[in-house]
């Protein structure tokens, strides 16, 4: 059933796939793009749950590992994000960042670590979620390590752990937190039509390559940052310009102003995982955004 067979044009920002035999009504996956300190908590506060009531979402996960000031995350925050309507948060290298919070990946288990790192690591990379619609949904956490620390091959990791998801649920949505186009792009071909999306996260500019590859997998190079929008990538533009005039390490502070929320929809056949539709979200806000009171920068 090839995916790009439909003849309704799509809009500009989705992609669409075929009318399968399933008729069942497609499951809606949220993943919200890099929460990045108090202006992306401020986003999160602004949009997660009304797109959660507007979109009728039946899971929503957000890649959470710079929420928290720009290095990690904490306990206080994860609430947060619960509260906000976030099922699943996701991370990346930044998730050891605070040796506080490390204990919490044991307990916490709807928050992942990427699952490649050695088995020695604390925390889990995937979990497996119930939904409203009574098909669950399983989430990884995946790190990329071309130009990044190195970790464990993902793409044997993944395989491995694909195998095993795919005995319980046929919709498997992976979080690609890497560096590289490349690198994302040949682990959505290696993954389709093994798992209902490919979405990576890391690099906090939206790509505007959305599509459904032809297996079903619903693929994006990188889905965006969720933060301060005059920034550079969400730090303070004068401290980043710096650095680059200088070469002389100083700590990024995040910026502060107008917010904006990138994520992506992902809609998928219940009984095959396979994606039917993938459409990009970029809100922004002249001014304002949710509150956010944590003490957190
Ligand atoms: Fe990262």
């Amino acid at each position: 059933m090839p995916a790009d067979a439909d003849a309704a044009p799509a809009p500009p920002h989705s992609a669409e796939g075929t009318t399968g035999s399933d008729t069942a009504p497609c499951l809606r996956i949220l993943l919200v793009g890099d929460i990045y300190a108090r202006p992306g908590r401020r986003a999160a506060a602004e949009w997660i749950p009304a797109l959660r009531r507007d979109r009728q979402l039946d899971l929503v996960v957000a890649n959470a590992e710079n929420a928290a000031g720009g290095h990690g995350v904490t306990e206080s925050i994860v609430r947060k994000l619960y509260a906000y309507g976030v099922d699943v948060i996701t991370t990346g290298n930044h998730v050891w960042d605070r040796a506080e919070f490390l204990p919490q990946l044991q307990r916490q288990e709807r928050v992942l670590r990427p699952l490649n790192y050695p088995v020695e690591a604390p925390g889990r990379g995937s979990i497996v979620m119930p939904t409203r619609a009574g098909q669950p949904v399983a989430v990884v956490s995946l790190q990329g390590r071309t130009l990044m620390h190195p970790v464990d091959c993902p793409f044997h990791a993944i395989q491995a752990e694909v195998e095993r998801l795919r005995q319980l649920t046929p919709i498997i949505v992976v979080d690609f937190h890497a560096e590289t186009t490349a690198e994302k792009a040949a682990m959505g071909w290696y993954l389709d039509g093994r798992v209902s999306a490919v979405i990576g996260t890391h690099t906090h500019v939206q790509t505007a390559d959305d599509r459904l590859l032809p297996a079903g997998t619903a693929y994006l190079t990188d889905v965006g940052m969720t933060g301060a929008q005059d920034s550079v990538i969400g730090v303070r533009p004068d401290i980043a310009i710096e650095r680059f005039l200088t070469a002389v390490p100083k700590r990024f502070k995040p910026a502060e102003g107008n917010v904006q929320l990138n994520g992506v929809i992902v809609e998928v056949e219940p009984a095959t995982g396979r994606a039917r539709r993938i459409e990009r979200l970029q809100l922004a806000a002249a001014a304002g955004g949710g509150s956010d009171d944590d003490r957190e920068p």
